[in-house]
């Protein structure tokens, strides 16, 4: 079994970080999304991985190389432009030759991995294995029908009336009856080859689909919410160490990890916190659920719930929360402007103003 894992996309809903950075890149402890796939991918038994990669495939090929780090080997396949993820596949052909394959989106987050779907496949090797959950606000995503016997009957792409709450998670095991679906589709309303067609077309030419429920972790890590939301999970499980230096004024609470080269001092740090290598923190307060990438700067300030990139600077600013920083970024107060109050008071009044 091959694994190709989508890495293109424009990454719209997390502009403006992602004009200069690739979604999948983003980091959730520190790490990025991507490398929790991969991860997932090998630790599943797959060694043979193929990236699809669009604008930012420099970036994705500098954090992943040859994938030996994460024990793959990894192959490379341009995307001109974000054309679906039916497209992907199409485009993927080569690679994939005539072997079962897993579809993993690379800024999809699945707790607990792939293994026991990949394990679920190989019992009666379905066309296709797809994975489902239930989710709030089922418009955003795929989204599946099941009939009494819990079969898949319809899936439809992020539908404005909704025949379930049940989306298609990022993460599709097929056999190579999907090359031929991938090539009967035409480009949906937004212009792209969906998947969820190349799945309706197997259900309608009577191939074998057959979903799993999960119940445990699944986001989709493309909107700021949910990274931060990630994050905290991922953080939850942190391994606390102190590799950088701490100083005797500064206060360690819970759990928090401090990587190499990190100075902090005269702070007070909350876990689950991860400070990255190299980052200096002085006078500041860092609260639960908060990465600081390496090499940032964090003086005078209060953050928490937040998510900071490498090179940023944050300077006597109070209080920084459920925010996303990018890198190299720099926040400072904004000079104090002036305010007047212009009064005409009576004699004896009693006025208070808050100033
Ligand atoms: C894609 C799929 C959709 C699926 C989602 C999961 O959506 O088209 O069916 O539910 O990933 O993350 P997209 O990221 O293209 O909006």
């Amino acid at each position: 079994m091959k694994a190709l894992v989508l890495s293109g996309g424009s990454g719209s809903r997390l502009r403006p970080i992602t004009h200069t950075s690739a979604k999948q890149l983003l980091p959730v402890a520190n790490k990025p999304v991507l490398y929790y796939g991969l991860e997932a991918i090998r630790d599943a038994g797959i060694t043979e991985v193929g990236i699809v990669v669009g604008d930012t495939a420099p970036a994705i090929q500098e954090a992943v190389g040859d994938g030996s780090a994460f024990g793959l080997n990894a192959t490379y396949i341009t995307q001109d432009a974000p054309r679906g993820l039916a497209h992907a596949v199409l485009i993927a052909r080569d690679f994939v030759g005539d072997d079962d394959f897993v579809m993993y989106l690379g800024d999809n987050f699945i707790v607990g991995g792939i293994s026991e779907l990949v394990e679920e496949f190989a019992v009666g090797r379905p066309d296709a294995q797809i994975m489902l959950t239930h989710v709030p606000d089922p418009r955003q995503f795929g989204v599946a029908e099941l009939d009494a016997l819990g079969e898949v009957v319809r899936l439809e792409e992020k539908p404005r009336q909704p025949k379930s709450d049940l989306a298609l998670v990022g993460v599709y095991i097929f056999t190579p009856a999907v090359h031929d679906a991938v090539r009967q589709l035409v480009p949906s309303w937004r212009g792209e080859l969906e998947i969820t067609e190349a799945i309706q077309w197997l259900i309608d030419n009577g191939r074998k689909v057959r979903s799993t429920t999960i119940t445990g972790y699944w986001k989709d890590t493309g909107n700021v919410v949910d990274m931060l939301e990630v994050n905290r999970m991922v953080l939850e499980s942190l391994q606390p160490a102190q590799h950088g230096t701490v100083d005797a004024s500064t206060e360690i609470i819970g759990r928090v990890l401090v990587e190499h080269d990190a100075e902090v001092s005269g702070s007070r740090i909350v876990g689950p916190v991860i400070i990255g290598a190299g980052t200096r923190v002085s006078g500041s307060y860092i609260g639960p659920f908060t990465s600081i990438a390496g090499d940032c700067t964090i003086a005078d300030s209060e953050i928490e719930y937040s998510i900071v990139l490498g090179g940023a600077s944050i300077r006597g600013v109070r209080r920084i929360e459920a925010s996303l920083i990018g890198h190299d970024v720099e926040v400072t107060p904004a000079p104090k402007v002036p305010k007047a109050h212009r009064l005409v008071l009576g004699d004896h009044s009693k006025v208070q103003i808050s100033s």
